[in-house]
């Protein structure tokens, strides 16, 4: 009988973007190949910052809805030396999260085999996060203006954005995120104390949500001191909700907290699969090891198991995810995570693990 097959558009865009995507396209195809119960037929886009310095913009007209007709996105990252950061990250990475109403952003965060935390009393096991954040408003609604360029009094407003709609249907997710996870437990974060609207409509939709989901234990967190439990007491928190730009902040913590910012992933999910999902590594174009060959693909590796999550091939995601943390455990690993290995030497190791599945 026919087996499922998978539209995938893959966006490598800049700097160590290429280098990861290739690694993950390479341990993906591997795993088609193995199982051989599903396949995936990959559209590369050049969509990247050389092109919008070429003309001028990052999608080209009718880019969007070609990237409708996928299944799913695989991103890699944008972001060049010589084009300014907010140019590029409204040109591409938002300007498709935004459309295609991608509002939860999930970013899962544990401790590998074979990895260690920087903090001295963590071990595999105590910590083990999802992060939610919102993804369509709040701080990155794109609300406000500049008055007065280049004059001594000049201002610039950026104002946060939070609807009912939009608050509703993030807790939402991430109660159900919770719920499906063994703890069963939420933290709301929020900056409530000092932001007394959008942050009090937060907290109080927050606890309407709540009430649809009695088994699932719920804490609020103020967002400071959320930084220091995470540090201090990881083992107390599993599932956290929270604002575009505190998400943002806490997440690159919380890899940093896992290990390395080289190996956490991130999906931009459109839950009602109106829109194909986008899924990408949480870290950003590094500059500074482009083109050297050593960049961690493990990101990727996770980013490309969070995918076939979303498109339902569960067992092969667990698969995947198992021949990867094997592959730390093995001890190759790159430079961030303290080893010596290439990035092609880690991506050999896990597709020669994943060839084992056979
Ligand atoms: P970054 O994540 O690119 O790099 C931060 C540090 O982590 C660097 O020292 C880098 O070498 C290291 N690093 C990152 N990924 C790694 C990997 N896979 N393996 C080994 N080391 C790794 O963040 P940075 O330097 O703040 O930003 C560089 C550019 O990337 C900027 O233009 C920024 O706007 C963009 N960016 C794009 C993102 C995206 O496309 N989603 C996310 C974050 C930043
Ligand atoms: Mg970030």
């Amino acid at each position: 009988s026919a087996i499922p097959s998978y539209s995938i558009a893959s966006i490598p865009a800049d700097g160590i973007g290429p280098e990861v995507i290739n690694a993950g396209i390479a341990a993906l195809q591997a795993l088609a190949d193995t199982l051989e119960t599903f396949k995936l037929d990959f559209t590369h886009y050049d969509w990247s910052s050389e092109t919008y310095k070429k003309t001028g913009r990052y999608i080209p007209d009718g880019g969007l809805e070609q990237l409708k007709k996928h299944d799913a996105i695989l991103f890699g990252a944008v972001g060049a030396p010589d084009v300014p950061d907010h140019i590029s990250l409204w040109g591409l990475r938002l300007a498709i999260c935004q459309p295609l109403q991608q509002y939860a952003n999930v970013r899962p965060t544990k401790v590998f085999r074979g990895t260690q935390s920087p903090l001295r009393n963590c071990a595999t096991g105590d910590l083990d996060w999802v992060i939610i954040r919102e993804n369509s408003e709040g701080e990155y609604a794109g609300q406000g203006g500049r008055s007065h360029q280049g004059r001594p009094w000049e201002i610039g407003t950026e104002t946060a954005i939070f609807s009912r709609h939009g608050i509703e249907r993030i807790m939402r997710f991430a109660f159900e995120t919770a719920q499906q996870r063994p703890r069963k437990l939420l933290t709301v974060v929020t900056k409530s104390n000092a932001q007394r609207n959008g942050m009090v409509l937060w907290d109080e939709v927050a606890k309407a949500v709540s009430q649809e989901f009695p088994d699932v234990t719920v804490d609020k967190m103020l967002v400071d001191a959320m930084t220091t439990r995470m540090v201090l007491k990881p083992e107390t928190l599993d599932t956290i909700v929270a604002t575009n730009l505190h998400a943002d902040i806490l997440s690159d913590l919380a890899a940093a907290l896992a290990g390395s910012i080289g190996i956490a992933p991130t999906s931009n999910l459109d839950p009602t699969r109106e829109n194909p999902s986008m899924f990408e590594p949480i870290h950003g174009s590094a500059f500074d090891i482009t083109g050297m060959g050593i960049a961690n693909p493990v990101g990727t590796f996770w980013t490309a198991v969070e995918m076939l999550n979303w498109l339902g091939e569960k067992d092969a995601a667990v698969k995947l995810l198992d021949c990867v943390e094997n592959v730390c455990e093995q001890g190759v690993l790159t430079r961030d995570l303290g080893g010596k290995a290439t990035t092609k030497e880690v991506t050999e190791a896990v597709v020669a693990e994943i060839q084992k599945l056979k």
